[in-house]
């Protein structure tokens, strides 16, 4: 019987676990589950004896991999999949896939979450500002990037968008202005959200000049990954400009020392959230589960990244 291993040091909602046993145990496989690990240890002896294994940020490694000698898939239920060592994965035949648009609504709705929270001056009584007539900045137009767009409009924002993969006609589609380079968005809007992958081409990229470049009143939201930051920049325009913010469900390195002294103007969650939800997790957990019996009973590689 294939034994496919939920590996989540940050669990998912019991109605995702669930829906995803009842898929597993359907197709006359077994769930294995690790939760709420602190050890690596746990995860290395977990995967022994396992065909497949549903990840979320969890890190899969060449270590990981040689542990996990029956291993033939990995799902990471959600978008990036900076988290795996996808060389080492494929040169053991393991076939790496992620769920692309199940959680992107869930890390949407955050970013206004976290923006009116900051403009409301952190919920305190005060006179804040609002979003609408504001111009939004998008950084990669993707599944995420979309979701943020449909919600603008809601709020009547003004908005653009730079996807340097996605074509300028695809963006103008959903009635959004595309622009021609990241310099450009950055230099026009006081609202800019970041939705690019951690990758050797995007980590640091999001750099002093870019950040200083942008209208009076900046506002940065990064929902995406904490590497894509040039933090050494992004403490060095904290000083600079007082009236840059930074809201991020991602702790940069630099959390302690920006959370001392801009508690105004800095916004930081302890834990990855965006994809925190019942519905994310219903959604990628369920779509993860389903990947993982297709491919091992009909070989199915759609959404395969390696
Ligand atoms: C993703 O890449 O899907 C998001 O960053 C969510 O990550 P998480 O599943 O670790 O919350």
């Amino acid at each position: 019987m294939a034994k496919v291993l939920l590996a989540t040091d940050k669990p998912f909602a019991p109605v995702a676990v669930s829906g995803i046993r009842d898929i597993i145990e359907v197709a006359g496989m077994e769930l294995v589950l690790l939760e709420k690990y602190t050890e690596k240890k746990q995860l290395l002896d977990a995967v022994k004896t396992v065909d497949a294994i549903i990840i979320r940020s969890d890190i899969i490694d060449e270590e990981v991999l040689n542990a996990a000698s029956r291993l033939k898939i990995i799902v990471r239920a959600g978008a990036g999949y900076d988290n795996i060592d996808l060389d080492a994965a494929t040169a053991r035949n393991v076939c790496v896939m992620n769920t692309p648009g199940q959680n992107a609504n869930a890390v949407a709705e955050l970013v206004f979450g976290m923006l009116i929270y900051n403009i409301r001056n952190n919920f305190n009584g005060t006179s804040g500002t609002e979003l609408k007539d504001k111009k939004l900045g998008i950084l990669a137009y993707g599944n995420v990037g979309r979701n943020v767009a449909r919600i603008a409009k809601g709020f009547g924002m003004d908005i653009y968008a730079y996807d340097a993969f996605a074509s300028a006609q695809i963006i103008a589609n959903d009635g959004v202005k595309a622009l021609d380079s990241a310099e450009e968005l950055f230099r026009n809007c006081q609202i800019i959200s970041l939705h690019i992958p951690a990758t050797t081409q995007t980590r640091n990229s999001i750099n002093y000049s870019l950040m200083n470049s942008m209208p009076k009143g900046a506002i940065i939201v990064n929902t995406a990954r904490k590497e894509i930051i040039d933090e050494k920049a992004l403490a060095q325009i904290f000083a600079d400009r007082n009236d840059f913010k930074y809201l991020t469900d991602i702790l940069p390195g630099i959390d302690a020392e920006l959370k001392a002294a801009y508690p105004d103007r800095y916004l930081a969650m302890p834990k990855k959230t965006g994809a925190q939800t019942a519905e994310a997790n219903i959604n990628a957990g369920i779509a993860a589960a389903k990947q993982i019996v297709d491919y091992i009973l009909n070989g199915n590689q759609q959404f395969r990244v390696n």
